[in-house]
């Protein structure tokens, strides 16, 4: 079965099982949507030219991130409400990850606390990577308060995501009146921060007002590294460099902040050339065969996050709908870089990635 037939089963089936709300919290995204279906468009506009003959042998699709080996170029990016979607929610997520060798960010609006989520996670492999998303709070000692969790949690990195000044305007929730978790579900890493009733969780805020400065306070108050999440912009690319963060993710949040950003794939090239190879580059949206995958690495990506597809994964049938859809990229990832002639991802080049439909031309 092909990634994308596998990933069409687990949507369908998905559908099936979770409420119509639900359903459209997870799958949907700011104003029109634009965003949202430009990710996936915009990697159907592109090609592969394979490279043949290259004596490379078996293709072999791990990489290594922030000193973690990966065994797939795949990570699972930080969507919120696990739970919703199964019982089990983040801590099957958790371990699917864990089993197949990928990194799980965690949200910091997970139905789970992180320090379960890490627990879950060692508990299938010993040393497994889980990273924190955090949305920098406006009040410093509630940033710092979940920062301290993430570290007990033995988080080996941040993922500070800088695309939501302003929440978007998600018009299915609107329509639909969804606005708060079921009773029994609550976003755990926000119970008992400072300033909230005890036991009770506080609203994750966003703020217009925070800024650079606020990312550097973070950086200096805490040993994780930090990666960036939801940059689109060179320029942005060039100051997180500057700002000495070890990663960056280009992403326009699946479609659900900025609804006329552009797609992922697209503001790719331009990152990936203003970073110049200093740190890693990492891109979500849209992301959903191996040929995708392989797409973004020949850019210049040093790995990809899903989102959703996990969330039709996890919703479908638990772990192993998470494991299914690791496995099965994993595998379409390999079968691509062997048939575009690269035994590892560091062989695939940027002449590689050609638009569909116009003429190839040879400047390589
Ligand atoms: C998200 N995303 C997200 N990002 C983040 O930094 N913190 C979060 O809590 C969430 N929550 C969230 C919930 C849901 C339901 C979705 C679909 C997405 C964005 C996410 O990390 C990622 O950028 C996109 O999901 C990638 O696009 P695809 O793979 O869903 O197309």
């Amino acid at each position: 079965m092909s990634g994308g037939d596998l990933l069409a089963e687990l949507r369908a089936k998905a559908r099936t099982r979770l409420d119509p709300a639900h359903w459209d919290f997870y799958e949907g995204g700011a104003g029109a949507e634009r965003a949202l279906a430009e990710n996936e468009r915009a990697f159907r506009r592109l090609a592969l030219l394979p490279r043949v003959l290259c004596g490379r042998g078996p293709a072999d699709p791990a990489v290594t991130l922030l000193g973690d080996r990966l065994e797939l170029p795949v990570v699972i990016s930080p969507t919120a409400f696990h739970r919703l979607a199964h019982p089990d929610g983040e801590l099957a997520t958790a371990r699917a990850a864990a089993a197949a060798g990928t990194v799980l960010i965690t949200s910091m609006a997970a139905t789970t606390a992180v320090a379960d989520v890490t627990a879950a996670a060692r508990a299938v492999r010993p040393g497994a990577a889980v990273w924190f998303q955090l949305y920098l709070q406006p009040e410093r000692e509630v940033t710092r308060a979940l920062v301290r969790r993430a570290e007990a949690a033995g988080c080996t990195a941040l993922v500070v995501t800088v695309d939501s000044p302003v929440f978007g305007r998600r018009t299915r929730d609107d329509r639909n009146g969804f606005h708060e978790l079921p009773p029994g579900l609550a976003t755990e890493n926000m119970r008992d921060l400072p300033g909230a009733p005890p036991g009770r969780t506080r609203d994750i805020a966003m703020s217009p007002a925070l800024s650079w400065d606020d990312l550097r306070w973070l950086r200096d108050g805490t040993e994780l590294p930090i990666v960036v999440k939801g940059v689109l912009h060179p320029r942005d690319a060039r100051r997180a460099v500057d700002e000495g963060v070890v990663g960056l993710f280009v992403s326009n949040h699946g479609g659900r902040q900025l609804d006329a950003a552009p797609a992922s794939v697209d503001a790719l090239p331009a990152v990936v050339d203003a970073v110049g190879g200093r740190l890693p580059v990492l891109l979500d949206g849209g992301v959903r065969t191996g040929a995708d995958v392989v797409t973004a690495l020949a850019l210049g990506a040093a790995a990809v996050g899903v989102g959703r597809p996990v969330l039709w994964g996890l919703a479908a049938e638990g772990e192993a709908g998470v494991a299914r859809v690791l496995a099965g990229l994993r595998a379409e990832v390999a079968h691509v870089m062997a048939l575009c002639g690269a035994g590892a991802s560091a062989d695939l080049t940027a002449d590689q990635v050609v638009a569909r439909g116009a003429r190839v031309v040879a400047g390589c």
